[in-house]
């Protein structure tokens, strides 16, 4: 039975008994409840703290290990020895467990489970962002962030309004729908999938997440399966039709290129939506919960790429990045056995100490150095997407709501490894 799943089910006890002391491994599973919880939500650093107090390595009571250390992270990101959980490694894991459930063996076909050499040829096919294709997105991604100022605007004249809903959701779907070519009318629907995709990647998902998880997989199957067919008949100057003419280079079985590009298609969707919607509720609450940060912007609107980059630093969208062990090694002074599985405790990495001093502090004028993209060769191919949406957000924020303000703390949605803000009520003072 896969980790997760023991912990899940309230067995994780069982299996580690013989390692560690049971009062320890009763701390660490009711540390994960408290992560689970409003107030673990709203502030998991202290939780994060007392994983690190145990040691940059640390026995998961679930199985495999959790990081906590900025450099160890750093480390097994960029080393060949750690792959990704991929489909021999989900298979392994048996029958019945959550590595097996549809969603994830859907997710272990696209491009963040693939391992070298398939992992590099895909990527290279992938191509993505480069300066010119930014550059086109750059009018677009403007109109988009003011269209959803003027929502925000219209609001807030009449009193509050809730950021997260009218900005933060809305401006990925609209570049990313726009750059896929998809649909306006459907953007809400996948907007909605991809809540309910997400759950089959995070840390612990119980049998109703993965369960929801499934269903919104196989509907978004569908959706991309036929997109992929219509652009296929009729092709277009946009990101899939170019896929197309890439993989009919590489693969002479038609089906099998549909489905690479359907894969590559589905996955930039789930990339792209809730961790840059997360990233910008975060970055302006976090603004708007320092004050005399948020005054310095408004003043000086060049230090806007060093806010989005600190906030991407103090609480970014993804918390865990997993991968298992390629050969049987020593990470931070603990025995580690091939295939086992470490978790990457990112958003504890980045208020590493040994990283950044004083890491509890806002501070746009630290020193740069996250791992919220990942690192490596699965860096994040949307990286300089995101960061274009959350610095263009930011700009247009400062200038036009310089009064902006929170009218109560918001609500997180009870995730572990993807954050994901509720609400973010605000108004002007
Ligand atoms: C703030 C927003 C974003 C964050 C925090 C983020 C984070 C990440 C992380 C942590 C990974 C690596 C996972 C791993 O190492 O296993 C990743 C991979 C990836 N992301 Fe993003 N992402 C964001 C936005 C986007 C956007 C907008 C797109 C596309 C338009 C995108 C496309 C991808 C792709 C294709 C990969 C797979 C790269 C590979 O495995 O080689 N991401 N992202």
């Amino acid at each position: 039975m896969a980790a997760a799943d023991q912990l899940d089910q309230g067995r994780a006890v069982v299996e580690t008994a013989a390692i560690r002391p049971p009062a320890d491994r009763r701390r660490t599973v009711s540390l994960f409840s408290r992560l689970r919880t409003a107030q673990g939500q709203a502030n998991p650093f202290p939780v994060y703290a007392e994983l690190r107090s145990r040691g940059e390595v640390a026995a998961a009571p679930w199985g495999g290990y959790l990081l906590t250390g900025f450099d160890v992270c750093d480390r097994v990101l960029r080393s060949r020895d750690w792959l990704e959980p991929d489909s021999r490694w989900r298979e392994q894991q048996g029958s019945g467990t959550r590595w097996t459930a549809p969603s994830s063996r859907e997710m272990s076909r696209t491009l963040p489970a693939l391992n070298p050499p398939e992992h590099t040829w895909v990527r290279r096919a992938a191509g993505m962002f480069d300066r010119s294709s930014l550059d086109q997105l750059r009018g677009p991604v403007a109109r988009f962030t003011g269209r959803s100022l003027d929502t925000l605007a219209e609001r807030l004249h009449d009193g509050e309004a809730d950021f997260n809903a009218l900005v933060s959701e809305e401006l990925p779907v609209a570049v990313i729908g726009h750059w896929l070519g998809l649909p306006t009318a459907d953007h809400a629907r996948l907007r909605e999938l991809t809540h309910d995709q997400v759950f089959t990647q995070e840390l612990l998902p119980s049998a109703s997440q993965l369960a929801l998880s499934d269903a919104a997989t196989a509907e978004l199957r569908t959706y991309f399966t036929d997109l992929v067919r219509e652009r296929r008949a009729r092709p277009g100057d946009d990101p899939v039709s170019r896929w197309l003419a890439v993989w009919d280079t590489l693969e002479s079985d038609r089906d099998k290129a549909d489905e690479a590009v359907y894969f590559l298609a589905l996955f930039v969707l789930l990339a792209a939506l809730e961790t840059t919607a997360t990233l910008l509720s975060t970055m302006t609450l976090l603004l708007l919960d320092h004050p005399r940060q948020w005054q310095r912007l408004v003043l000086q609107p060049d230090l806007v790429p060093a806010a989005v980059e600190e906030s991407l630093r103090y609480d970014p969208p993804t918390h865990v990045i997993s991968r298992v062990s390629a050969r049987d090694c020593v990470l931070g002074g603990v025995d580690i056995r091939k295939d086992e599985m470490v978790h990457l405790l990112v958003g504890a990495a980045h208020r590493d100490p040994a990283r950044h001093p004083d890491p509890e502090l806002f501070n746009l004028h630290r020193k740069p150095g996250h791992l919220a993209f990942s690192g490596g060769a699965h860096y994040c191919l949307g990286a300089p997407l995101a960061r274009m949406e959350a610095q263009t957000l930011l700009h247009q924020l400062v200038t036009r709501f310089p009064r902006l303000t929170l009218v109560r703390r918001p609500t997180w949605a009870p995730r572990v490894a993807f954050r994901r803000l509720l609400n973010l009520d605000v108004t002007l003072v």
